[in-house]
């Protein structure tokens, strides 16, 4: 079989299997990672690593961690954290005071945990409710248990830090009272239903992932989803072009409002 039908292959049958479909993906970069994950298992190929994944559950768990990337920390890009905060989330709350909102592709939790983090400044935690979804199972179960080291906390504002966080041999425990605002859910971006009126949706470092096809799917069911005024607010290589197509308009670099 061909390198080009051997990957097609590959991805109608993971689809069948698995319901993921990984054409919606950019093709270079997701083979790339394909490659080297079969490669370490000794599978000459894409349909070799399948039929290999069909054995072994083992395996098949190993494909679904490694096919996304899930890096993620607190405050990631720290200014569009304070942006958010002071020129968003802020003048929102002058006309309400309970916000509906969704963390997409949230990976181990360190983006909701921000959210609930800034709001709990403004909102008695009680009234923060938090969406939190991801593909990932494995990501979503870390981010439930809420403990992280070091290097996840990097940016986090100390005082933060020290009212949120109990530190135990190298590792931090996230409170109680933040993990309660937060609802863990497995969601796929690019099959399941999303729900509406939101007022915010912070989903970053995953649109990099997708086709053109696949984001500008996104982007029109993202916009949908969006109540009048709602905001949605991207990572910071995924600016958003023609806007007013999606009926968004940028109100800041990487925030893009529902008109
Ligand atoms: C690089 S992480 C980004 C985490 C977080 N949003 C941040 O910016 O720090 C990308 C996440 O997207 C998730 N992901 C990939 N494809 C997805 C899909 N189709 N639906 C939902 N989540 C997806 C991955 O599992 C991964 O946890």
């Amino acid at each position: 079989m061909n390198n080009v039908n051997d990957y097609e292959q590959f991805i109608s049958n993971i689809k069948k299997k698995t319901g993921i479909d990984l054409s919606l993906y950019k093709e270079a970069q997701m083979k790339r990672r394909l490659t080297s994950l079969y490669q370490k298992r000794h599978a000459s190929s894409f349909m070799d690593f399948y039929r290999a994944l069909c054995e072994k559950d083992e395996l098949l768990q190993e494909f679904l961690d490694r096919f996304t990337i899930n890096f993620s920390e607190f405050y990631r890009n720290r200014s569009k954290w304070m942006e958010l905060e002071e020129q968003i989330l802020v003048p929102m709350l002058k006309k309400k005071h309970s916000l509906k909102i969704w963390s997409a592709a949230c990976s181990t939790g360190e983006e909701p945990y921000t959210i609930a983090m800034i709001l709990a400044q403004f909102l008695p935690l009680k009234s923060i409710r938090i969406l939190a979804t991801d593909i990932d199972e494995t990501v979503l179960k870390k981010a439930r248990k809420g403990v992280y080291g070091e290097r996840e906390l990097q940016d986090l504002p100390l005082h933060m830090k020290t009212k949120y966080f109990t530190y135990s041999e190298g590792l931090y425990y996230i409170s109680e009272d933040i993990k309660n605002t937060v609802v863990f859910k497995k969601h796929d971006l690019l099959q399941d239903p999303f729900q509406n009126n939101y007022d915010l949706i912070v989903c970053r470092n995953v649109f990099i992932y997708f086709t053109n096809v696949a984001k500008h799917a996104l982007y029109e069911k993202m916009s949908q989803s969006l109540k009048k005024g709602g905001v949605l607010f991207v990572g910071s290589t995924e600016q958003i072009f023609n806007t007013s197509s999606y009926g968004l308009t940028c109100s800041l670099p990487f925030f893009y409002r529902k008109e």
